[in-house]
């Protein structure tokens, strides 16, 4: 799986993104170690905090499907430009994956890959409670 293939993968969610009331439209594609690809889009809820993010959306179908290794994911928005994940999605990651890949794609720029450790330095995790 390259980096282009997930990113369209990402990009072939926008479509099921359910977004009427911030109207932005975000996909992801999630790469399990075991190959396995986990895709996912924004849910929003009238109750805004009801809310899940694309990213999370891909994380917690393949947590639930028995994938809990990645190693990368794909982030896609309608607005065509590099679309990070927001604060509370790099925490849903570091959690499984702190060491994966990032890769942001812009119309006309093309991809970015960037890695979450640089995204989401000192990061509170598990270990950090023993
Ligand atoms: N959104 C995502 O799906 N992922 C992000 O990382 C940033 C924000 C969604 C949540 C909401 O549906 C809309 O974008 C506007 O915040």
């Amino acid at each position: 799986m390259t980096d282009t293939e997930l990113v369209k993968a990402a990009q072939e969610m926008l479509k099921y993104a359910y977004a009427p009331y911030s109207k932005f439209l975000v996909g992801a594609a999630l790469l399990g170690r075991d190959g396995r690809v986990f895709t996912g889009c924004n849910v929003e809820n009238a109750s805004y905090g009801a809310t899940n993010c694309a990213e999370r959306t891909a994380v917690y179908k393949a947590v639930s499907e028995g994938c809990r290794e990645f190693l990368a994911i794909a982030i896609v928005s309608s607005s065509g430009k590099y679309t990070y994940p927001c604060g509370i999605c790099r925490q849903v990651l570091s959690e499984f994956a702190p060491g994966i890949t990032v890769i942001l794609y812009d119309d006309e720029k093309g991809i970015l890959t960037a890695e979450l450790e640089e995204l989401f330095p000192d990061s509170f995790g598990g270990s950090d409670m023993t």
